[in-house]
């Protein structure tokens, strides 16, 4: 008996295998096609960390919910426009999410680009970005500025996502408070964890005052390396913490991420056998089996 219950943990390949989180690592069956499209759910990728993965997720999640033919908006909510850099979107020119922050009678189409991902379309942002918070300080429901101008949209897409900036200002506010729901990457390095409460307090604040409905959809994962004890021990603290909130699929480390940003593409079209390529497929899948995403 005792044996067995032992083998049963140490599942053989052919078997479900344990995941790298300790639960059983399903693979997550192939979404269904969509007869129609919309209305869009909103997803905030948020950790007031800077290089934790969050652009690289937005890309990458993205496109791969494109693959499976969903309709998907990025929104590049940095100033430092790394996710319109990434899907080689020039942003020293036309309209971005900063003129739509700024004037309400702009149309939000005009700032609407398309990516060269099949389904993926981009609002970008540039610099003025990072002036928005000043300007928007003594707006009217200034936290709800970005709602307003995604819900113009929100009928063309089945899923937006939302890449924040690495702080938990105006900015990230607005994102959660457009937002249904968040997703935290976390690389697997020492202090992962630190500041994270502080992101939940956030969270919590925005889900009491101003959108009653956000949900924590997910913690993500990155930049894990099997082969160091380290790593593998990060990712035990994080599934102490956070338990089924953290995602199954874990995203390895990998040095095709710059290589990919360099070419202005996703990973997925850069690389598509990539393992990393393939979890970025297996964490949409596992979204829309959680029904996170439709
Ligand atoms: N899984 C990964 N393995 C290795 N490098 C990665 C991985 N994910 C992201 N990177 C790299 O780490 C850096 C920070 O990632 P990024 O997605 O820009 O983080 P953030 O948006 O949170 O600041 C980038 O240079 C990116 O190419
Ligand atoms: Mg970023």
């Amino acid at each position: 008996m005792t044996q067995k219950a032992k083998g049963a943990k140490k599942a053989p390949a052919d078997d479900t295998p344990i995941g790298p989180t300790g639960r059983p690592y399903q693979g997550f069956p192939t979404p269904p096609k969509l007869d129609s499209h919309g209305p869009a759910r909103i997803i905030a990728l948020c950790n007031q960390k800077g290089g934790v993965g969050k652009t690289t997720t937005t890309i990458n999640l993205a496109a791969a919910l494109a693959s499976y033919g969903r309709k998907v908006l990025a929104v590049d909510f940095d100033p430092q426009g790394a996710l319109s850099a990434g899907l080689g979107i020039p942003t020293h020119e036309g309209t971005t999410i900063y003129d739509l922050l700024l004037d309400s009678k702009r149309d939000v189409h005009e700032a609407i680009v398309s990516s060269r991902v099949d389904g993926l379309d981009v609002i970008p942002a540039n610099i003025d970005l990072s002036a928005a918070e000043v300007h928007l300080v003594n707006e009217v429901a200034r936290e709800m500025i970005l709602a307003r101008v995604l819900r113009k949209v929100s009928a063309d897409y089945d899923v937006i996502l939302i890449d924040c900036q690495p702080s938990l200002g105006l900015l990230t506010v607005n994102a959660l408070t457009a937002s249904h729901g968040v997703i935290i990457p976390l690389e697997c390095e020492f202090f992962a964890l630190r500041g994270v409460a502080l992101l939940i307090e956030t969270i919590d604040k925005v889900r009491d005052r101003l959108n009653p409905s956000i949900e924590l959809d997910g913690v993500l994962a990155t930049m894990y390396d099997s082969r160091t004890l380290h790593s593998r021990e990060v990712l035990e603290r994080v599934v102490d913490a956070f338990g089924d909130d953290v995602l199954e699929t874990v995203i390895g480390r990998t040095v095709k991420f710059p290589d990919a940003s360099v070419a202005g593409v996703p990973i997925i079209s850069f690389a598509p056998e990539h393992p990393a390529a393939q979890a970025y497929l297996r964490l949409a899948r596992e979204l829309v089996a959680r029904g996170d995403v439709a």
